[in-house]
């Protein structure tokens, strides 16, 4: 029998048979409109409805709004079509997250009515689902930042909402200072395209105005002088350029679930805040008596006792996990535990979600589960706020999650931390959506009481130097001067400057370089995109894309605890004796080769989830390059150097070299770096490596490791290192 997790008095409270929680969902149909009518009573009982004339005539008079209500209450799905309804213009809605902006999408076109991609769509990296018909868009936080750089006053937009604001994301608290920047440019055009017209269009017979508000396309013959053009008033956005007719003020709505929204409010000059009261039912917390040493088991445990002791029909149960990696540990340790219950024990469907979770899977976690069968729900924090899963009484909290981190000594890092108490709480919430639930904390109550009040903002504690490349690209050209709602550190921002000058896209005068553009067009961290220039000169385009798509997911194995040697065995065959990098593209060989065989995959231990992911990422960024004028077909045949060498012009800030006592130190902090021991290197000693990104666990991990020649390392980056003497 495997150990207990205890908590204090849960037995009879747990045994208690308790009322059928589960409301039902509906599965798209064909029939959009006979489905939206069902939903209709659905939306009309949300606590936000009441709301709902109070919202709209808020979002009238002012062009800043905040929204602060409970999760559950209806914030994502309503606010957009209240808009919708009340006749606003297009709206984008942004998510901090890929599987939030699309599983709302689709809850939101199915209560709409119109088949998604329709009035109700969504965009993502690497994925659109939307046409010139829609209305409502749903993306992510990051995707709207890109949207900035080719649409500078995002005209296409009447409205813009950040939702999930509290999570404080990098790209939200850039997009904060950005739209309200834009808002005040827009301000200012409307203002003018409000004084010009009279005069300007009196021999037309038509006021301007009347065009735009019935929204019909007029061309106008093209003025001599040129009125409507803007004039120079100092704007950290420099780059509006071209016409500005037809532009309105834009409307900013930023929704919270958290009550902190003051400085929300205050940043946006003061704007109204609208409580939503929510609706939540009691939830009965438990901690454990003792500190667990290992969170995964003692999650696992934890399940599959609320599972053996309270009857199926008491409600699915949600697990708070770090990541894709525990997810799937404890997938497996259920699957494992559940093959082997005694008859008359309901059967349980463990359900991941996490934000790298492929669009086909995603539904699972909504669709009710099959009869006699429990759904126990494992999810990183995007369950936290973001998605309202229906059905769930029963919270698991492992009581952390991951964290970006950055030090410039060392680079970017991904750690496995504490969560803050307002998470903690978020989390326990989940258990009381629909009636009374209960929580599992695996943690001590002591321990509880240590935890931060608040998560520190992303953008004090993570890498810059993308942002700052967008924040450049979209004409920011003082970014020390940005009106950043939480100043990061001057340090961090010198840092990211200094690390996109040495990247070669930021001159000497800091301002952006031609190929600093080309960076800027790439969704991803500029060293990346670096790679994927430095490849075509060398000839291995193909290469390079495949490796970046490879590196797009957290692991390509599965390395299940009690089949190491077994699993490592089945990896042999794709080794390279240079490393992780050729390694995985060996992978991505073998697996074309087989066209991604289901047997093949479990036979080699490839977590064939995650290569489909890194397949939609290659299309991708093929179409992407192609775009750009690149051959993405230049391939360096067997001559892999060449693709170690442009991976080196990228990531020359991640390398260390091997000192005489057998350890690697990193180059530009002298810190001690561990080969992690899932890497094809781990056991090797090299005189110098590089790696993709570095994780802290028990110590710090360098994770997809390669080996190169020190003398690479100079020429990669001359800036950087071109006194550095490598050869001694
Ligand atoms: O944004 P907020 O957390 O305030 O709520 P929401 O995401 O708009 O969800 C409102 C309600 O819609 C939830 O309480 C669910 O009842 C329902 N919903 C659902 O049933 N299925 C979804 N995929 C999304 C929402
Ligand atoms: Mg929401």
């Amino acid at each position: 029998m495997p150990p207990k997790v205890v908590f204090p008095d849960t037995a009879d409270t747990v045994a208690k048979p308790a009322t059928n929680g589960k409301t039902k969902h509906h599965k798209p149909k064909q029939d959009h409109r006979a489905l939206a009518h069902r939903l209709r009573g659905q939306r009309e009982s949300l606590p936000i409805f009441t709301a709902r004339n109070a919202i709209i005539q808020q979002v009238r008079q002012h062009p800043t709004v905040i929204v602060v209500g409970e999760t559950g209450s209806g914030k994502t799905t309503q606010i957009p079509q209240y808009l919708l309804e009340s006749g606003f213009g297009t709206t984008a809605i942004t998510q901090p997250r890929r599987v939030a902006a699309t599983s709302i999408a689709k809850r939101v076109a199915e209560e709409v009515g119109t088949p998604l991609g329709g009035r109700v769509g969504y965009t993502i990296r690497f994925e659109d689902c939307s046409s010139d018909k829609t209305q409502l868009r749903f993306c992510t936080d990051g995707l709207l930042l890109r949207e900035i750089l080719s649409d500078p006053l995002l005209r296409r937009y009447e409205v813009v909402i950040l939702d999930e604001a509290h999570e404080r994301t990098l790209r939200t608290d850039i997009l904060l200072g950005m739209l309200k920047d834009i808002q005040r440019e827009r301000k200012r055009v409307a203002e003018l395209n409000q004084q010009v017209p009279d005069a300007y269009f009196e021999e037309e017979e038509v006021s301007y105005r009347d065009h735009r508000s019935h929204g019909t396309h007029v061309t106008f013959d093209e003025p001599e002088e040129e009125p409507v053009q803007p004039e120079a008033v100092p704007s950290v956005i420099d780059n509006v350029h071209g016409d500005v007719t037809g532009i309105g003020e834009l409307k900013i709505i930023v929704m919270s679930a958290t009550l902190d929204a003051e400085r929300f409010s205050a940043y946006f000059d003061s704007a109204p805040i609208l409580y939503v009261a929510g609706r939540q039912f009691p939830v009965t917390t438990y901690y454990t008596t003792t500190p667990q040493a290992d969170y995964l088991d003692a999650a696992h445990l934890t399940a599959l006792q609320i599972h053996t002791e309270t009857p199926s029909t008491s409600g699915d149960i949600l697990v708070f996990l770090s990541g894709q990696e525990d997810i799937e540990n404890v997938e497996k340790l259920l699957r494992d535990s559940a093959a082997s219950f005694p008859p008359g024990v309901p059967a349980l469907l463990p359900c991941p979600i996490f934000a790298a979770l492929p669009q086909s899977q995603q539904s699972q976690v909504f669709d009710p589960a099959p009869e006699f069968t429990r759904k126990i729900i494992l999810a990183t924090n995007i369950a936290e706020t973001s998605l309202t899963i229906p059905g769930i009484r029963h919270v698991v909290d492992s009581g952390v999650h991951k964290v970006r981190g950055f030090d410039p000594r060392v680079g970017e890092s991904l750690l496995v931390e504490p969560i803050s108490k307002s998470s903690a709480r978020q989390r326990t919430g989940r258990a009381g959506r629909e009636a009374a639930g209960f929580c599992y904390r695996l943690y001590t109550e002591s321990d509880y009481a240590q935890l931060a009040e608040d998560s520190i903002p992303e953008i004090k504690r993570c890498q810059l130097s993308m942002v700052v490349l967008q924040l450049k690209a979209a004409g920011v050209t003082d970014v020390m001067q940005f009106d950043f709602m939480d100043r990061p550190s001057k340090k961090a921002l010198k840092h990211a400057l200094l690390e996109l000058y040495a990247l070669d896209a930021l001159d000497d005068r800091g301002e952006l370089t031609a190929l600093g553009r080309w960076m800027s067009e790439f969704p991803l961290e500029p060293s990346y995109s670096k790679v994927i220039y430095a490849s075509q000169k060398a000839g291995c385009t193909r290469e390079a894309i495949d490796i970046v798509s490879l590196l797009s997911v957290d692991s390509l194995f599965y390395v299940p605890a009690d089949k190491r040697e077994e699993s490592n065995a089945a990896q042999a065959v794709f080794r390279s004796t240079e490393g992780d990098h050729l390694t995985f593209l060996n992978l991505l060989r073998a697996y074309n080769k087989v066209n991604g065989d289901r047997e093949w995959c479990q036979e080699h231990f490839v977590n064939r989830r995650n290569m489909k992911h890194v397949l939609d990422v290659r299309l991708q960024l093929n179409r992407l390059c192609a775009r750009l004028e690149l051959d993405t077909e230049r391939s360096c045949g067997t001559d892999l150097d060449a693709v170690l060498k442009c991976f080196l012009s990228g990531f020359f800030h991640n390398c260390a070299l091997l000192q005489p006592d057998g350890t690697y130190r990193s180059l530009n902090g002298s810190q001690a770096v561990h080969v992690h021991p899932g890497s094809s290197m781990f056991a090797k000693k090299t005189p110098a490596i590089f790696y993709d990104q570095l994780v802290f666990t028990n110590k710090l991990h360098a994770r997809a490791v390669s080996a190169v020649d020190p003398m690479w390392i100079a020429q990669a980056s001359p800036k950087l290192y071109g006194r550095l003497n490598t050869t001694a």
